[in-house]
């Protein structure tokens, strides 16, 4: 075959696969869309959009690195409603005081409780044994098989 028609027939695989892989990226169904935040833990987003909680704390990662990142305090051991309740309100190192009343802070708690459940983050549990072998386990996946 003649080099130049080589190459042709080479581009077109190329640009007939990129179609065909994009395609299926763009067409093909994620279940994310299942996610619905109820009306309470939506008012609860405001109350934590409106207070720039995000300035300092992260959900999935991303936000402010002056607090911890809080996706999953909801259902963290030792944690949850009563530590949620207890610290928004009492000014803990370098977290503001603020005045919220029995309501708001039920709301912000909903809305803890309905992101915690969509995922972990940190998603990846490493342990590293005495030879040096490191395990990966994603928490995800792991709490979906039980
Ligand atoms: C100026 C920065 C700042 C802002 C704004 C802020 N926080 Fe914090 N927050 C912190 C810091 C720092 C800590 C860690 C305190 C500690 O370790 O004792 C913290 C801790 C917390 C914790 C406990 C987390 C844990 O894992 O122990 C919760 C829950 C929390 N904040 C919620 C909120 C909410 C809700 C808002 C908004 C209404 C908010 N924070 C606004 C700085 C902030």
């Amino acid at each position: 075959m003649e080099q130049s028609k080589k190459y042709l027939l080479i581009l077109l695989v190329l640009v007939t696969a990129f179609t065909l892989y994009n395609f299926n990226i763009y067409t093909s169904e994620t279940n994310y869309t299942t996610i619905r935040l109820s009306k309470k833990a939506i008012e609860g987003e405001n109350i934590w959009l409106q207070n720039n909680c995000n300035s300092c704390h992260q959900i999935y990662g991303l936000g402010g690195y002056l607090g911890p990142d809080l996706t999953n305090v909801y259902s963290t051991k030792g944690k949850g409603e009563k530590l949620i309740k207890t610290i928004v309100n009492s000014a803990i190192k370098s977290m503001p005081k603020f005045n919220f009343n029995e309501d708001e802070k039920d709301l912000l708690v909903q809305f803890f409780k309905e992101i915690d459940q969509t995922g972990h983050y940190p998603d990846i549990n490493a342990t590293i044994s005495k030879d040096g072998w490191v395990t990966i386990k994603n928490k995800t996946l792991e709490n979906e098989k039980k």
